[in-house]
Order: C-alpha cells, then sequence, then structure tokens
C-alpha cells in the first residue's frame, strides 16, 4: 500500500509553510516543500541565464535540476542543494519567489517536476505542502486541505516574517505582490491554485498558527 499522505494547499502567506512543518513532526511524516522545487527552477535559470521567457529552456532546466533535499529531522525544513551549495535561504527572496510563479506557470515544467515530487512518497507518510498537491500531483491522497487567508492578512503575516529577518517593506507592495502572485497562480490554465473537489477549506483569517494545526490534526484524526 502506498503511504498516506496529507495535502496543504493554498495561496501564498496562508500559513502552510509553517504548518505543514509543525503537522509533518506531530505526524512523524516527511515534508515535501513543492515550492522550493519552483524556487530551485527561478534560481537556476538566473543563474544559467536563461530567460524567463524561454519555456523550453525552463523546461530544460527543470529536468536537469541537480537538486538534493538535505535529510533533516521530521517536520524539520530541509536544506536544499543547488549543484552541490546550500541555496535554502536564497530562494527565500522575493525575487525568487516571483520568479517561481512565472516558470510555474510553464506546463512542460510542471510535467518535469512531478515525479520528483511524487517521489517524495515514503513510509511512514508525507505532507506535501504546495499548490496542486491535491488536484495534480497526489490526488489520491488520504487527506487534502485548503488554506486561505484575505490577502491583507497574508501581507501583514509576511510584512512580520520578513521584520523578524531584518528587512523592512512597505505593507502595500507585500500586498501589491501577494495579489500579482495570486492572480498568475489561480489563472493560470495549467494545475491553476484552487481547492481540490473533496478539500476541506479552512479560513485562517485571524486565526494563530497553533489554532490552524489543531484543526488540520482534528481533520487527520488526531486531536
Ligand atoms: O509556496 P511558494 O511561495 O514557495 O511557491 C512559489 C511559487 O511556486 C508559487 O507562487 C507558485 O506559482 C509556484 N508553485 C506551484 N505549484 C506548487 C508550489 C508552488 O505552481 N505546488
Amino acid at each position: 500500500d502506498a503511504p498516506p499522505i496529507i495535502c496543504l494547499d493554498g495561496p501564498s502567506g496562508a500559513g502552510k509553510g509553517t504548518v505543514s512543518q509543525l503537522l509533518a513532526r506531530r505526524m512523524g511524516y516527511r515534508l515535501l516543500d513543492s515550492g522550493a522545487l519552483y524556487r530551485v527552477t527561478a534560481l537556476s535559470a538566473m543563474r544559467h541565464g536563461v530567460s524567463l521567457d524561454d519555456a523550453e529552456e525552463l523546461a530544460k532546466t527543470a529536468r536537469n535540476l541537480a537538486v538534493a533535499f538535505e535529510a533533516t529531522p521530521p517536520g524539520e525544513p530541509a536544506r536544499v542543494i543547488l549543484d552541490g551549495s546550500d541555496v535554502t535561504a536564497e530562494i527565500r527572496t522575493e525575487k525568487c519567489g516571483d520568479n517561481a510563479s512565472r516558470v510555474a506557470v510553464i506546463p512542460a515544467v510542471r510535467t518535469a517536476l512531478l515525479q520528483l515530487q511524487r517521489d517524495f512518497r515514503q513510509a511512514p507518510g508525507l505532507v506535501a505542502d504546495g499548490r496542486d498537491m491535491g488536484t495534480v500531483v497526489f490526488p489520491d491522497a488520504q487527506l487534502k486541505v485548503f488554506l486561505t487567508a484575505s490577502a491583507e492578512e497574508r501581507a501583514e503575516r509576511r510584512h512580520r516574517q520578513l521584520l523578524d529577518a531584518g528587512i523592512d517593506v512597505k505593507i502595500s507592495d507585500l500586498l501589491k505582490e501577494i495579489k500579482a502572485r495570486d492572480e498568475r497562480d489561480m489563472n493560470r490554465e495549467t494545475a491553476p491554485l484552487k481547492p481540490a473537489d473533496d478539500a476541506h477549506v479552512v479560513d485562517t483569517t485571524g486565526l494563530g498558527i497553533e489554532e490552524v494545526l489543531d484543526r488540520v490534526l482534528a481533520l487527520a484524526g488526531r486531536d
């Protein structure tokens, strides 16, 4: 039998990353941060001077990705290694996130990353974090959760995260970026961001991380 999977999909800033980590730790499952694969693809393209308009070269970049996720204890964010060097911090920049959402619209890029993602399905189970985990990558998952929050709240959360990292940017700029990214993620033709038919939609606006985690654990039958 295939190991169990819990999918956490939703727009950026809905709290998926943190909730996925905590959930994986609680369940003792592995963690797939699928966004990291799109970010690494974008970074690799930038490093090799591949234009973000060149679909064919971008697909080739995704197919030949020399990426490794360094094993960490369950639920901890993996260190991301590209071409032998640690890019864990570099792929987190706004620029990389924005470029990731541009390469993510290309169907051949998505296809190239599909098997890589499915290989994460290993015993005792997997928490998969992304946009299309429940709709495309793991349609047979045991539990699918779609986390949402208002764009304003997501911009505020991102603002706090960046401040904690010593980076001060205007909330209004973050809000603009978040809306542009949502627009691109929801309106693309291949694997657009939307809840799977059998997903549980959880609106996290006004909820703290622990409350969100409790709701997901309850859905997983672990409360
Ligand atoms: O989640 P994260 O912000 O790291 O994702 C970066 C971008 O990668 C997203 O804006 C989205 O366009 C793309 N992505 C995707 N499918 C996924 C995960 C991320 O298209 N499963």
